[in-house]
């Protein structure tokens, strides 16, 4: 049930182009190991800030996109542009804030 709710919340969003079933499994596999080793596993936070929804919370998707897609300068925040396309990245962020 959650997640038909979380299914159809996507398909109400403003994705161009969600990406494909396979492609969302990698990105929550990103997630988990490369974002958790800063963020925590369970993204409670660490080297980088916590990103649970209620950290979230107030942000603008835009905002978050921003950091993930340049990174944050002088900080260990790297830009993920070089792997991760803005649908990929804007999925990501909703993703976020709405984890099932
Ligand atoms: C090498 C460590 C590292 C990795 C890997 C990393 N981050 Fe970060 N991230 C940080 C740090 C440190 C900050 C805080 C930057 C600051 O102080 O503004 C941050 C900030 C952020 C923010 C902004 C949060 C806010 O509330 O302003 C988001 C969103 C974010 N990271 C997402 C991600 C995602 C998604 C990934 C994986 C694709 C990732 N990060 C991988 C270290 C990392």
């Amino acid at each position: 049930m959650k997640k038909l709710l979380f299914l159809a919340c996507l398909s109400s969003s403003a994705f161009a182009a969600e990406p494909s079933l396979e492609r969302q499994t990698e990105l929550r596999d990103l997630l988990k190991n490369d974002c958790g080793a800063c963020h925590g596993l369970t993204l409670q936070g660490g080297l980088g800030l916590p990103l649970q929804p209620k950290n979230l919370e107030g942000k603008s998707d835009e905002f978050l996109i921003d950091a993930i897609k340049n990174g944050r300068k002088g900080t260990a925040m790297p830009p993920w542009k070089p792997f991760l396309n803005p649908d990929e990245i804007a999925w990501l962020v909703h993703l976020l804030k709405n984890p099932n």
